[in-house]
């Protein structure tokens, strides 16, 4: 009985403390967002040049240069061949993108690209901007 009563005593504390916790954060996000409408209108978005940048770090730290090298063919095509093979739009970069997630084969011969289901979709966006990036060519609508 008595394990019970300090059981209910501490879910309450528990209780009491999230909720005025809660309320405390919620003061300071006002703050925040004053200071920040102050300072500048509207946060900075990442643009295309920023993207093909992240994606040439994102693949330099993965894998993909065990079997793809940016001018020529080993195991997989050439990115260079990649870019010059697709437009530079907003479809072939998710279509690329899921190639990198799921892999794929077919495409460029028989041999089969290993799927990487550990990159995020974003992630894998930014890679696949890049490598369509290689050719010179700028992303179209
Ligand atoms: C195990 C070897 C291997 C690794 C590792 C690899 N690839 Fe590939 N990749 C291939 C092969 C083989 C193909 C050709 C597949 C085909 O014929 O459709 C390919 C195709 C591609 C294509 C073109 C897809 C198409 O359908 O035209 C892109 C883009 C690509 N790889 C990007 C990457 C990126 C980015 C990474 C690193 C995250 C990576 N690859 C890692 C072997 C690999």
């Amino acid at each position: 009985m008595k394990k019970l009563f300090v059981l209910i005593a501490l879910v309450g504390i528990a209780g009491f403390s999230l909720t005025s916790c809660g309320s405390k954060k919620e003061e300071k996000k006002e703050e925040a967002d004053a200071y920040s409408d102050y300072e500048t209108a509207e946060p900075k978005a990442a643009t295309p040049e920023d993207q093909i940048a992240q994606g040439q770090a994102l693949v330099d730290a993965s894998d993909c240069k065990t079997c793809h090298h940016p001018t020529n063919k080993i195991v997989g095509p050439s990115h260079t061949d990649v870019a010059k093979k697709y437009e530079f739009t907003k479809a072939n970069v998710t279509m690329l993108a899921g190639k990198i997630i799921n892999g794929g084969s077919g495409n460029w011969g028989e041999i089969p690209m290993s799927p990487h289901a550990d990159i995020s979709q974003a992630d894998a966006e930014k890679m696949a901007m890049y490598v369509l990036s290689l050719d010179g060519e700028k992303p179209k609508d």
